[in-house]
């Protein structure tokens, strides 16, 4: 499927390259402020966030690290329920660390509620969210973000990592998938 054959099954860009770019760029500046003289450990939930984890990564100035979760929600279709499976455990122990995990995006909050507990149980010096995009209206769960890229309204959103149906991922924008798309 070519990039504009993808093109096609998308209402309108939400948030251009230009503004992505941008963007990361200033989350990277701040995280690098704030964690100046630290080593911070990115913590990658996979899959959604792989691409926005590899620029956020190259925007931060002090040495940090990097690890990779990959976890799945049982819900249907669009939305999450709350029942979390880790799918792959990251590689090393994160005691004492100061954790940064980095989301696509934080929508009713279950996996990001349920992955905090988790990790909090494992004593890292601080922890921390950063997510590309912030879907409040969906909340379910009390959970907040430490860094949010751009707050969006409830649209289906794919592209720069976000999928339906494991398709989108590659758009290098974030797009509102048609609602003939997902209603087929
Ligand atoms: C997305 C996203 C978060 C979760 C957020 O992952 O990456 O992990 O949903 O939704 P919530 O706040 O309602 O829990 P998804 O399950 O789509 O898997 P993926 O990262 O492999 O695309």
């Amino acid at each position: 499927m070519e990039k504009s054959e993808m093109r096609k099954d998308i209402d309108h860009i939400l948030i251009s390259e230009e503004k992505l770019r941008e963007r990361v760029a200033q989350l990277g500046e701040q995280i690098s402020a704030d964690y100046a003289g630290k080593c911070p450990l990115l913590v990658s939930v996979l899959r959604g966030s792989f691409i926005f984890m590899a620029d956020l990564a190259r925007q931060v100035q002090p040495f940090c690290q990097v690890d990779f979760m990959a976890v799945s929600s049982y819900g249907s279709g669009t939305s999450s329920s709350g029942q979390v499976n880790i799918v792959k455990d990251l590689t090393e122990s994160i005691e004492g660390k100061d954790v940064i995990v980095v989301e696509d995006i934080l929508d009713s909050g279950n996996t990001l509620s349920y992955l905090f507990q988790l990790l909090k149980a494992r004593n890292p010096a601080s922890l921390k969210l950063c997510t590309l995009l912030d879907k409040p209206s969906r909340r379910s769960k009390p959970i907040t973000a430490d860094y949010v890229g751009f707050t969006v309204p409830d649209e289906f959103v794919v592209g720069y990592g976000l999928d339906y149906d494991e398709l989108y991922r590659n758009l290098p924008y974030i797009g509102v998938l048609k609602p003939q798309v997902y209603e087929k």
